[in-house]
């Protein structure tokens, strides 16, 4: 008897424990904050509304390469490289670039007359006697003498057109019946600011030298912290390591820290996407209001097939966030879920709604936003934010400290002042055994350990395909090095 109550009243008990937890749950996603907790971020996507006006108010951000303050006058700024060999590096940072039209044939009409995408079609495809063979060209089974002819897609694409990819396809997207190719496509801008990515970069670069008509990288010659910090990009961006994209390159150049960004890092943090988007997009000429802006995290990785949809589609609604596979130190601690980030709009929308400023698309108040509703009537869209991808088709891939030993000790003594514990704080944090170790066991700073499905590398979406194809050069992102490293001397 005794026993009975006690366990109906535990059985309450967890009831009532389950049932405030999906209420906190839900609260929690309303406000989304639950990617912030679910994992141990340590560069937590901002959520802190970090006042952004106050730096249009001072002018900073809008004619961001003037000195503040005229009567000063110090000459106009100039990159400062050591052993640069001037190649035009001066003026690097005030160059434009003139957006043109991709005249790439992404579609290819069939012999019957179907418009179809060529990445997501069957080659084989127009066989104009598909009629009488009743091959999967031909639809009409009973439609006697019409002939519908439609594309055949290949694994992973699909709509009539064959251009949707899975991603889209198994996303919220509302409007997917209404997808239309466009005639010209839209250009596509990735912003993003580097630090010390650059084994990412390429990987960037080479996933979406397709996708992307122009890329926005910005470097600063301040570290997060506020600290000196050479410019690296810039060297490798002219010593010829990028050469094989460097036609869509525009380099941006952040050469101040923002004031109150030694005390608060998320002022830091915030104001280089402000700058990185402003600067950067006020240099594009020839932008149109529907071209698309996407702006990432350098460890944000987009799979290319989202993007390439973005730009040849119309229909679909905006912003979009995309759902990335998110992982630790490498793609062999893959953690639970997805990571869904607010990455991009079209310009219209980034200049009428988000005011020009990037870091305000990343946060997901849009609807807050003053010109929101002007937006939406002078458009006649109706903005709905939709996600690329869901938790169990990726859109991209988020790899967090995903660097050597010596490159997670680089970022943690340059990691911005806000994103308490600031680890580069503590000396043993910053040791490279404890380094090594933390990536051996998927193990955080604080001493934590959290919860890894198993990886293979061979699985769908495991890391981006040059990775895969290089893969003797991303082996240490790819495997674990401190497991697999034991392995061959205890044969
Ligand atoms: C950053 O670059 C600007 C412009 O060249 C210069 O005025 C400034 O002193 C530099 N800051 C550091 C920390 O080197
Ligand atoms: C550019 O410089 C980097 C670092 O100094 C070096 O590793 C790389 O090989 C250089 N690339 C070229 C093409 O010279
Ligand atoms: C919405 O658009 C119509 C014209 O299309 C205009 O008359 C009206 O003032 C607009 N409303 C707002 C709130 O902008």
């Amino acid at each position: 008897m005794k026993m009975r109550r006690h366990r109906v009243f535990l059985l309450c008990t967890v009831g009532l424990c389950v049932i405030s937890f999906l209420h906190y749950y839900k609260a929690l996603h309303y406000v989304s904050l639950l990617r912030e907790l679910s994992a141990p971020y340590p560069n937590i996507k901002s959520f802190i509304m970090v006042t952004g006006f106050f730096w249009r108010e001072r002018g900073v951000a809008t004619t961001p390469l003037s000195p503040a303050s005229p009567e000063e006058a110090p000459p106009p700024p100039v990159l400062r490289l050591s052993d640069s060999k001037p190649r035009g590096a001066a003026d690097l940072h005030t160059r434009t670039h003139i957006l043109q039209d991709d005249k790439t044939p992404y579609f290819v009409r069939t012999k019957a007359g179907a418009l179809c995408f060529r990445q997501g079609t069957e080659v084989a495809t127009p066989r104009e006697d598909s009629g009488k063979s009743g091959g999967p060209v031909a639809t009409g089974a009973g439609a006697g003498s019409r002939r519908l002819v439609k594309c055949v897609c290949r694994p992973g694409w699909h709509g009539p057109y064959c251009g949707v990819p899975t991603m889209v396809y198994h996303s919220n997207l509302p409007t997917k019946e209404r997808l239309t190719p466009r005639e010209t496509p839209r250009r596509v801008i990735n912003a993003i600011n580097v630090n010390h990515e650059f084994d990412l970069l390429h990987v960037r670069f080479h996933e979406l030298a397709q996708a992307v008509d122009l890329f926005l990288v910005c470097e600063s010659n301040y570290t997060a912290y506020g600290e000196k910090r050479p410019l690296s990009f810039l060297r490798l961006l002219l010593n010829g390591t990028y050469d094989y994209i460097r036609h869509k390159i525009l380099y941006v150049f952040l050469d101040h820290f923002p004031e109150g960004g030694r005390q608060d890092g998320w002022i830091a943090d915030d104001y280089l996407r402000t700058f990185l988007t402003r600067n950067g997009m006020s240099r594009v000429v020839g932008a149109r209001t529907d071209d698309v802006f996407v702006i990432n995290d350098a460890d944000e990785i987009p799979a290319h097939e989202g993007l390439v949809f973005l730009k040849l589609f119309d229909g679909w609604t905006e912003p979009f966030a995309i759902h990335m596979r998110k992982s630790l130190y490498g793609f062999f601690w893959k953690q639970l879920g997805s990571l869904e980030v607010v990455s991009g709009c079209t310009l219209g929308m980034l200049r009428d709604v988000y005011d020009g400023d990037g870091i305000r698309l990343r946060r997901r108040e849009y609807y807050t936003m003053p010109g929101f509703r002007k937006y939406e009537n002078d458009t006649g869209h109706i903005l709905v934010q939709w996600s690329v991808g869901s938790p169990f088709h990726f859109a991209g891939w988020h790899c967090s400290w995903c660097f050597t030993p010596e490159g997670i000790h680089f970022k943690l003594v340059s990691a911005q002042n806000g994103d308490f514990p600031r680890w580069g704080d503590y000396e043993d944090k910053r040791d490279l055994n404890y380094i090594r170790d933390l990536i051996r066991t998927g193990g955080w700073f604080d001493g934590s350990l959290q919860e890894y499905p198993p990886t293979d590398p061979k699985e769908h979406m495991y890391a981006p395909k040059y990775m895969l194809e290089h893969y003797d050069r991303y082996r240490y992102l790819l495997e674990n090095p401190y497991v697999n490293a034991r392995a061959p001397s205890e044969r």
